[in-house]
């Protein structure tokens, strides 16, 4: 027995943008609360999608002060926001950010308390408000997930947020929006998908039908991410990495992330690295770790991945794998934690940390190979130079 869980609408293709009024018209949302960042609404995104809502006699709110790495703090502040207001839905626009944000506000102002009252192991299930996400970046897949992830700025831990009320109502996803991305975001973003759909393949908890989402999700974004990165204006390339992004996203909110993911988190979390970068830091190594215990599995992506014919056996098709993770890596230059300047003494000193807070958000516990503590600090260490 397995569950499938996606939204209930998704809009998919070149300026699908302009739809967002007909999509907020059906599911009969007329005053939503917009939660996005300044930086979107000095671009001019925001006004253009502001602008189609006034049109049809929408009441749009605004909501920009979302952050990277969104807070408790942020959350509470949105909430406030939302109260103010008779809003009947979220817009969320932006990257996973943003999307993250409505997510948490939709479950704080449903059920009061505190943020960390739904961090993992609860189940954050009732929402008010439906949410409508568009995503800006081809990467977090938030838009058709049922997580968000929350910083506690007292504890410095990346907390999961689970449940039902985090899979947005609708999602519009328009690659258009990605097409002035610099290489740095894309790249990362990119990874982050990959990676996505990587972790939802040999997940502990993939089913039938999120192993369709995964694969293809793969098959769209290996051979495209390159070229989106170094030739930002090309459509097929950034359509293709836009919808692989989001079709990763669907499978990794059903079969979840594994031991990238539950590592890389504390990494954003105590030394503000990018998501999808401390991702990519961790992808080589935490696959060199996992493969053994899932080796048709990975070899599985290696072939999708067109690193292998049907013909090379499960072991060297890993290999393949492993090489091109870590070519991939140099490509879009990605540095080591160590090459990016985390302090060695103190990245030392909180491993053991980072592997009681990995452990904790339940992530290692879907690997195929599931880790020690001590391992998680071994591979911590192993990943430090890269
Ligand atoms: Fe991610």
């Amino acid at each position: 027995m397995f569950s499938l869980m996606t939204p209930q609408l998704v809009v998919m293709g070149g300026g699908s943008r302009h739809e967002t009024v007909t999509v907020l018209q059906r599911l009969g949302i007329t005053r939503p609360l917009i939660v996005t960042d300044g930086f979107l609404v000095k671009t001019g995104v925001v006004g253009e999608i502001e602008a189609l809502l006034h049109k049809a006699g929408m009441a749009p709110g605004r909501f920009d002060e979302t952050v990277p790495d969104p807070t408790v703090a942020v959350v509470e502040a949105g909430v406030t926001r939302l109260q103010e207001g008779a809003y009947d839905g979220l817009l969320a626009i932006g990257g996973g950010s943003p999307m993250d944000t409505a997510k948490a506000m939709a479950v704080l102002a449903a059920g009061g308390g505190a943020m960390r009252d739904y961090k993992v192991p609860a189940s954050a299930d009732k929402a008010d408000l439906p949410i409508v996400c568009i995503p800006t970046t081809a990467g977090t897949g938030s838009e058709v997930t049922r997580f968000a992830v929350i910083t506690d700025e007292a504890t410095d831990e990346k907390m999961l947020i689970m449940g039902l009320a985090c899979l947005p109502r609708a999602a519009i996803v328009d690659y258009e929006l990605t097409l002035t991305k610099p290489l740095r975001l894309t790249a990362d973003t990119g990874i982050d998908a990959l990676t996505h759909a990587i972790e939802a393949f040999v997940s502990k908890k993939a089913t039938p039908l999120s192993d369709v989402y995964a694969l293809e999700a793969m098959r769209l974004i290996y051979p495209n991410l390159r070229t989106a990165c170094f030739e930002p204006g090309n459509h097929a390339a950034r359509e293709a990495m836009m919808r692989g992004a989001t079709l990763a996203g669907l499978a990794f909110s059903n079969a979840s992330v594994a031991l990238v993911h539950g590592m890389s988190r504390p990494i954003g979390a105590f030394f503000h690295v990018p998501h999808g970068l401390s991702n990519a830091m961790l992808l080589p190594v935490v696959t060199a770790f996992s493969a053994p215990a899932a080796l048709d599995r990975y070899a599985t992506v290696a072939r999708t991945l067109g690193l292998a014919t049907a013909a090379e056996g499960d072991q060297a098709a890993v290999s393949a794998l492993l090489e091109a993770l870590t070519a991939l890596n140099r490509d879009l230059t990605v540095p080591s934690p160590a090459a990016y300047g985390i302090d060695e003494a103190r990245y030392r000193d909180l491993m053991p940390r980072m592997a009681e807070q990995a452990l904790a958000s339940g992530s290692p516990g879907n690997n195929p190979r599931v880790p020690t503590a001590a391992e998680i600090v071994m591979l911590y260490d192993a990943a430090y130079r890269g």
